[in-house]
């Protein structure tokens, strides 16, 4: 296994902004707003779908509307699903562009398309093609964390709740594979399934950020909390976990497990969830920063932090910020996006409200 790029030091640098600060609400100005917001959705034929990490007034309003919260997988298969017209992703851009060529009739907004992922912005398409065309012989696996041309490029895509079962299905077959973007989630894929994997170079800054020696003293502080990992963290990190798994399979640990307390490595939106289904347990957030830094954990995705009820009123106001997609780009990105629904269809992976 080896961890190579076509052309290291072409790769763009990513910038990552400051988190958004979105002006306080009064309990009266959260009420109108979120009353004007289903007005509109119901007038469009329009729903949420929502990721665990964006803000809690979205998720709230994202189930309160008949929407849904989920991971990258459900979300894709709920709008996949949804007889509405219009799909507002409150998420990241890769997320609206999966539902655009999941729905080519439906109109996809986003409360802000400059939502990206640092993931789908270390894989730039040319690069990506000709780290391909470099190893004909493998088979091409991309994380759903891509643009529509990177996916077009590929043979599966996955999800982390998917990506385990689709590689070990793919080694059985003596397939050699090459793997983008996430060269953590890629490791730790190629160390549970022991496939013969090429990795791309990129990571997630939220979750590349926790930190493995402050997690050891923590852990010793909470003697009796279970340990919960996103795959996109360091090796040192997943090392650590009980449980590494995707935004639901975190969840679902947090539901089911006898611990009470839980220490959870991933972006901190997810706590919402995490309180709404399992109240009584305490979640500690894992640390991103060692001795005297000024936040011990600050774990939240800049981009996902883009989604708010102020924007989501804008988009629907306006119409603008669609997601839209070369017709015959979306097609063949379509293919390997079926392969993977189609494969958990079979498996019965992911099943909708797994995590409740
Ligand atoms: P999940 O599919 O596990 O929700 O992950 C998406 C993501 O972007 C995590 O950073
Ligand atoms: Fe991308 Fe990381 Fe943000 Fe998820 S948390 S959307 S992987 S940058």
């Amino acid at each position: 296994m080896s961890i190579r790029t076509p052309e290291q030091a072409s790769r763009p640098a990513i910038e990552v902004p400051p988190h958004p600060q979105w002006p306080a609400l009064s309990t009266p100005e959260r009420t109108a707003l979120t009353d004007r917001i289903k007005a509109l959705l119901e007038a469009q034929d329009a729903v949420l779908v929502a990721h665990y990490y964006t803000d809690a007034d979205l998720q709230e309003l994202a189930e309160e509307t008949g929407g849904c919260v989920s991971d990258s997988l459900e979300m894709a298969r709920f709008g996949a699903a949804s007889s509405a017209q219009t799909l507002v992703v409150c998420g990241v851009r890769f997320m609206g562009e999966t539902a655009k060529i999941l729905n080519p009739e439906k109109r996809i907004l986003m409360p802000d398309l400059r939502a990206t992922c640092s993931l789908d912005e270390g894989c730039p398409a040319d690069a990506f093609g000709a780290f391909c065309d470099d190893h004909p012989d493998h088979t091409v696996v991309v994380y759903a964390n891509t643009s529509a041309a990177v996916k077009a490029r590929s043979d599966w895509v996955v999800t982390s709740s998917i990506a385990l079962p689709v590689v070990a299905h793919l080694a059985e077959q003596g397939r050699k594979i090459l793997w983008a973007p996430d060269k953590h989630l890629g490791h730790y894929v190629q160390r549970m399934t022991g496939a013969d994997m090429l990795l791309w170079d990129g990571a997630c800054v939220v979750h590349e950020e926790f930190k493995s020696f402050a997690l050891e003293r923590l852990r010793k502080l909470h003697p009796e909390a279970a340990v919960l990992v996103h795959p996109e963290s360091p090796d040192e990190v997943v090392d650590q976990a009980d449980v590494v798994g995707s935004t639901t399979q975190l969840i679902k640990a947090v539901v089911e497990m006898p611990n009470r307390e839980f220490i959870v490595a991933t972006d901190a939106g997810i706590f919402w969830k995490m309180h709404q289904l399992a109240p009584g347990k305490t979640l500690i957030p894992a640390p991103t920063a060692g001795e005297g830094a000024t936040c011990e954990s600050c774990a939240h995705c800049p981009w996902m932090a883009m989604n708010a009820l102020q924007n989501l009123e804008q988009v629907l106001l306006k119409g603008d910020q669609e997601i839209l997609i070369d017709p015959a780009l979306g097609r063949r990105a379509l293919v390997p996006i079926r392969r993977m629904l189609e494969f958990a269809r079979e498996r019965g992976i992911g099943a909708r409200r797994d995590a409740d």
